[in-house]
């Protein structure tokens, strides 16, 4: 089973969302003997944004591949997702920029778009300062309703949430937020993809 972790926060040890990615690889890896994981830190080595590719030999190029060869490649992917106003981090968006391309991941067709990425697993640990499950913010979460969105059109209809939210309300509320998380951890099924 191949499994593509990826983080985005800018946060480094401080980073609730990749406390919780690493927390479902190791589950997933005690679970799954042989467990092939590949890691791409998306702030410590970030894509550009993206551009149109003009030359097939150029490293944007090269990387553009290289993503969409991780993805293709995976059976599950954990991705590490803060909210940042309101949606996510650009670097997460530099990589969906990769991934959601017309003829790979998704075509159109007489009957409209469709999804040709299905059957992989994707597991997001999505981590934000406030509330927005329930509550006057609802309506502002463009985080992970995003990530269903784009999931979704490429094929991938049950994206897994683990989710730490309130974070920043208080360090007891954190402290719950986060442990809440780690329970919904535990409770992830073992099933592969
Ligand atoms: C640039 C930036 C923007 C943020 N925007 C929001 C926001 O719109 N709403 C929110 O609830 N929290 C926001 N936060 C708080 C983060 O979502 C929160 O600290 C979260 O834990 C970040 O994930 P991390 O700990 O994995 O880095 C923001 C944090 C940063 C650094």
């Amino acid at each position: 089973m191949k499994l593509l972790h990826l983080d985005a926060s800018s946060l480094g040890q401080h980073s609730v969302s990749r406390e919780l990615t690493a927390a479902v690889v190791a589950k997933l890896a005690r679970e799954h003997a042989g467990l092939d994981v590949t890691y791409r830190d998306l702030t410590a080595q970030p894509l550009p944004h993206w551009t149109p590719v003009v030359d097939a030999a150029s490293e944007a190029a090269r990387l553009g591949e290289a993503v969409m060869d991780e993805f293709l490649a995976a059976d599950v992917v954990v991705i590490g997702a803060p909210m940042y106003n309101f949606s996510i981090p650009s670097q997460l968006k530099a990589w969906l920029d990769r991934v959601l391309v017309a003829g790979k991941t998704f075509s159109y067709g007489e009957s409209g778009p469709k999804g040709l990425a299905g059957g992989k697993r994707v597991i997001v640990a999505s981590s934000r300062g406030g509330i927005y499950s329930s509550g006057p913010a609802t309506g502002f979460d463009f985080q992970e309703s995003y990530l269903r969105a784009v999931f979704g059109f490429i094929g991938i209809a049950n994206v897994e949430f683990v989710r730490a939210e309130g974070v920043n309300v208080s360090a007891e509320h954190k402290t719950n937020a986060v442990a809440s998380a780690h329970d919904s951890i535990g409770n992830l099924t073992t099933k592969a993809a």
